[in-house]
């Protein structure tokens, strides 16, 4: 971490924006670097090339010259195709109800943009991918973290410190299930108690979607949601993302549902932000969420069986605790007498070629944790899962 000269303080961004804390995933690929025997598993990012006929739907719009600016809620088929997915998993939704965004990351940053105000509560149940904690913290609101507990048959909420946690004071819950780094998928009976408690505390609740449709356990259903419950007046909002489910990461598009009334608001920070997502980008949103159905239960299929298998050799290692994850992408795995994940994790890359993430990364209770990406060949995790070993051993 570099430090900056006295002289050069007044070139500083304001103090809540330099307290913003590094990515310690990004720092242990950092000691990675030069490696070309290098095995990663670190990001979370699908292992296979968008499909073909996404990527042809893209192109045709740029053929056809669609190089222009679009509506800041997206362009009207694809808010469409959104809303009737939308409809089709969960209740019926309107198109009004939904912007287009620039990713899914863009969607949470945007929530936190449009409801708090510097010194508000928020609660984030972690451990927890880092970007969503710092959207509160990017707009100047205090974070209380709700912890999820690790037993060996997996992560489980304590429900009753959530509710304590949600006060009228709490603006806005922001919650991942199935959850990055840990799998945890929220309950029926859990969603039904907290959206009750929000709608007596008054507290927003920002559901962040992107894994709802990596659940293992549901036949291919969908886990549990807020947009099952809530009516169009909840204070909810859900945040999703075309990056994981159509394999679409580099492509920058997702979306957002919220009430109404919220929306003039978030269209004045998205005209005030990127305006919108680029026409070309949504035309193939278009193309995956209305005929992408077999991309996604080919992708869970394949995920499924690729968690199974690591999670079959990770547990075979002596010391190794590693719970099956019932959603995402995530095995997020102890290791016994490891105290130091980031020490851990750019030891293992550096002599071992190895690239996992540091627990810590995702908050300090998951420290002795490590986060590997499952997303990914048998070979490939088979290869990783002989490094590890190596690793342990020297
Ligand atoms: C929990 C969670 N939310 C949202 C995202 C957003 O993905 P993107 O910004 O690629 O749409 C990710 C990506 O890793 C994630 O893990």
């Amino acid at each position: 971490m570099t430090t900056t000269p006295a002289h050069l303080h007044g070139l500083l961004a304001r103090p809540g924006a330099e307290a913003l804390r590094h990515s310690r995933i990004r720092e242990v690929a950092n000691a990675g670097a030069g490696r070309d025997d290098l095995l990663a598993f670190w990001f979370g990012e699908p292992d296979e090339v968008t499909p073909g006929f996404i990527r042809d739907a893209a192109i045709a719009s740029l053929n056809a010259g669609e190089t222009f600016y679009s509506h800041n809620f997206g362009i009207a088929p694809l808010r469409q195709a959104i809303a009737e997915y939308s409809t089709r998993l969960h209740r019926p939704e309107s198109v009004e109800r939904v912007a287009v965004t620039t990713s899914g990351m863009a969607a949470v940053q945007l929530a936190g943009q449009a409801l708090l105000t510097p010194g508000d509560r928020a609660v984030v149940v972690t451990p927890e991918w880092p970007n969503v904690v710092e959207v509160p913290r990017i707009m100047s609101a205090e974070v209380e973290t709700v912890a999820l507990t690790c037993s060996a048959s997996g992560w489980t909420l304590d429900l009753d410190r959530l509710l304590e946690a949600l006060t009228p004071e709490t603006t806005v819950l922001f919650i991942n299930s199935p959850n990055n780094p840990t799998g945890w998928t929220m309950t029926a009976e859990d969603r039904d108690a907290i959206l009750e408690r929000c709608r007596k505390t008054g507290t927003w609740i920002v559901s962040d979607d992107a894994y709802e449709r990596l659940y293992y356990e549901g036949n291919g259903a969908t886990p549990p949601s807020f947009l099952d419950a809530a009516g169009p007046d909840d204070r909810v909002i859900s945040a999703n993302t075309f990056s994981k489910a159509w394999l679409m990461t580099g492509w920058r598009l997702g979306w957002l549902v919220a009430p109404e009334p919220l929306m003039p608001a978030l269209g004045k920070l998205i005209e005030y932000s990127t305006s919108c997502a680029p026409v070309f980008v949504q035309r193939a949103g278009i193309a995956a969420i209305t005929q992408g159905e077999p991309v996604v239960t080919r992708t869970r299929d394949r995920f499924r069986r690729a968690r199974d298998f690591l999670i079959r050799e990770l547990s075979r290692i002596d010391g190794i605790e590693a719970p099956t994850p019932p959603g995402a992408m995530y095995s997020f795995f102890r290791i016994a007498g490891m105290r130091d994940s980031l020490q851990f994790c750019k030891r293992l890359v550096a002599d071992f070629g190895l690239g996992l993430a540091p627990g810590v990364a995702f908050g300090p209770e998951g420290e002795g944790f490590v986060r590997w990406c499952f997303a990914s060949t048998e070979d490939r995790l088979a290869d990783g899962v002989a490094r590890l070993r190596r690793g342990l051993r020297a």
